[in-house]
C-alpha cells in the first residue's frame, strides 16, 4: 500500500493505526513523495534510528526543510528562524550534544521535578472546582492546555499575567511545524513568535544572571559542570525548546488519554479500583495515546533502514506512534492494557535526543487523571465528533467530558 494515496484523507488523521500495521507488514521503510522523505514505521527500525548518531543525524531536519522549500530571497527573510534551528540540543548531535544534556541534567532530575508537584495539583484542583458543580469538562480549553503552560510558565518563574503570552508564542511557532511543506507566510508567522518570545526570555535571563531566583530558568543560566557553562544563544535555544516540547505534547497526550479511558469504562474503573496502577498507567496512555507521532533525522551517511537503500541527505521520518503499536514488540498492541508490562515505548524518543523532560510530563499526567478519577465516580465523552489534529502531533481539537457521579 501507498501511504501517500491516504496521506491527508480524513479516515488517516482519525485513525492512523491500521495503515500502520499495513506498512509494518508490507513496506516498513517506504519513500513518500509528499512528505518528501522516508517513513520508517517497525520498532526496531525506529530504535536504530533513534539510537545511532552517526548515521541519522538530527543536523538539517529542520533547516534542510527551508532550504528545500525556499528561494534565496525567502530564506535570507527566515534568517532568524532558520539560525534557531541550526543551533540548541535538538538540532545538534554528540558530542556537542551530549555537553549541553550533561549540563542540564540536575535541572531535570525527578527530585527537582517533585518540587513542583503541589503547584500542579493545585492547578487541577482550581479547573475541577469549576467543571465539577457543572458536570462537564471542556478538556483541551479547560485543562489540558492551560495546565502544562501555566506549569511551565512558572517553572521559568514568568508572572501570572503573561502566562497567556507565553501561550500564544507556543502555539505560533510550532504551526510550521504542523505541516511537512509549510508555506513561507506561514514560517515568517512563527518567526514573528518565536523573536518576540526570545526577546521576553532574554530579559529574564539577564535578571536571573544578576540575582538567581527559585526557577528553573536560574538552574539554566547558572548550570555548571566541570568548569563549562551554557552560551546565551544555547540558554535560550535551550529555553524555547522545553516551552515548545513541555507545553504542545502534553496537551495532546493528556486529551487523548481521557478520550480513550471513556472509550475503555473497563480500564477506567480498574483505575478507579487500583490507584496503585497509576505509575503503569502512564506508560500505556504513553505508549498507546502518545501524542509524537513524526519524529525526524537526516541520513549522515549512505546506508541502510530496514534493508533499504538511503543517500546521505535523505530525509528519514520515524513514526514514533506505529513503533509503539508494533505487534513485534507489544502482544496484542491495539489493547489498552493499563497493567502492561514490560512496555519499552518510544513515544519519548530514545537514544541521547530522549526526551529531557519526561519526569515533569509524567508527574502532570498522574496528578490530573488521578484527580479526575478521584472526584468522579465515572466520566465519559460527550456525544459529540472529534475533529483530529494531525501534524507531527495527534491529537483531538477539542474534547468534552460529562462528568458523573461527582463526589463531595
Ligand atoms: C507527553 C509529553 C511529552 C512527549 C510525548 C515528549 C516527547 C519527546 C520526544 C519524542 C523527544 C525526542 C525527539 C527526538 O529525538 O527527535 C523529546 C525531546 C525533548 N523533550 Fe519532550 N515530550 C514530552 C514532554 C516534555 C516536557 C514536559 C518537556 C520539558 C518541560 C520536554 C522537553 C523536551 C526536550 C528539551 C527535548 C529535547 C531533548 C534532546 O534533544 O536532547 N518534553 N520529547
Amino acid at each position: 500500500m501507498k501511504l501517500d494515496d491516504v496521506i491527508n484523507t480524513p479516515g488517516f488523521a482519525a485513525d492512523p493505526f491500521p495503515i500502520y500495521r499495513r506498512l509494518q507488514d508490507e513496506d516498513p521503510v517506504q519513500w513518500s513523495e509528499k512528505w518528501n522523505c522516508w517513513v520508517v514505521t517497525r520498532y526496531d527500525d525506529v530504535r536504530t534510528c533513534l539510537q545511532d548518531a552517526k548515521r541519522f543525524s538530527n543536523v538539517g531536519r529542520i533547516t534542510g526543510l527551508f532550504h528545500r522549500l525556499f528561494s534565496a530571497d525567502q530564506l535570507a527573510q527566515l534568517q532568524p528562524l532558520i539560525d534557531h534551528y541550526a543551533h540548541g540540543l535538538i538540532n545538534i548531535d554528540p558530542p556537542g550534544h551530549t555537553r549541553i544534556r550533561r549540563l542540564l541534567h540536575e535541572v531535570f532530575r525527578p527530585s527537582t521535578i517533585g518540587r513542583y508537584r503541589d503547584m500542579v495539583q493545585d492547578f487541577v484542583a482550581e479547573v475541577l472546582a469549576v467543571a465539577l458543580p457543572t458536570g462537564k469538562l471542556t478538556v483541551v480549553r479547560d485543562l489540558a492546555h492551560p495546565l502544562p503552560v501555566h506549569v511551565i510558565a512558572r517553572l521559568f518563574g514568568v508572572p501570572v499575567v503573561d502566562v497567556q503570552l507565553f501561550a500564544a508564542w507556543s502555539a505560533g511557532i510550532v504551526r510550521f511545524m504542523q505541516s511537512p511543506n509549510p508555506g513561507f507566510e506561514l514560517c515568517m508567522q512563527s518567526q514573528q513568535s518565536l523573536l518576540e518570545l526570545r526577546a521576553y526570555l532574554q530579559k529574564g535571563i539577564v535578571a536571573r544572571r544578576a540575582a538567581p531566583r527559585d526557577d528553573l530558568l536560574s538552574l539554566i543560566v547558572h548550570a555548571r559542570s566541570a568548569g563549562d557553562a551554557l552560551t546565551e544563544d544555547e540558554i535560550l535555544g535551550t529555553a524555547v525548546t522545553i516551552l515548545l516540547g513541555g507545553h504542545e505534547t502534553t496537551t495532546r497526550l493528556l486529551t487523548t488519554t481521557l478520550l480513550e479511558l471513556s472509550r475503555h469504562p473497563d480500564q477506567q474503573a480498574r483505575l478507579r479500583a487500583e490507584p496503585g496502577l497509576m505509575e503503569n498507567a502512564v506508560e500505556e496512555f504513553l505508549r498507546f495515546a502518545g501524542p509524537f507521532h513524526r519524529d525526524q533525522r537526516v541520513a549522515a551517511v549512505d546506508t541502510t533502514v530496514g534493508g533499504k537503500s538511503v543517500r546521505r541527505g535523505d530525509f528519514i521520518l520515524m513514526l514514533l506512534a506505529a513503533a509503539n503499536r508494533d505487534p513485534r514488540q507489544f502482544p496484542e498492541p491495539d489493547k489498552f492494557d493499563l497493567a502492561r508490562d514490560p512496555n519499552r515505548h518510544v513515544a519519548f524518543g530514545f537514544g541521547p535526543h530522549i526526551c529531557l523532560g519526561a519526569p515533569l510530563a509524567r508527574l502532570e499526567m498522574q496528578i490530573a487523571v488521578n484527580s479526575i478519577l478521584a472526584a468522579t465516580r465515572t466520566f465519559r465523552t460527550a456525544d459529540q465528533p472529534i475533529d483530529w489534529e494531525f501534524g507531527f502531533l495527534r491529537g483531538p481539537q477539542e474534547l468534552c467530558l460529562e462528568l458523573t457521579g461527582i463526589k463531595p
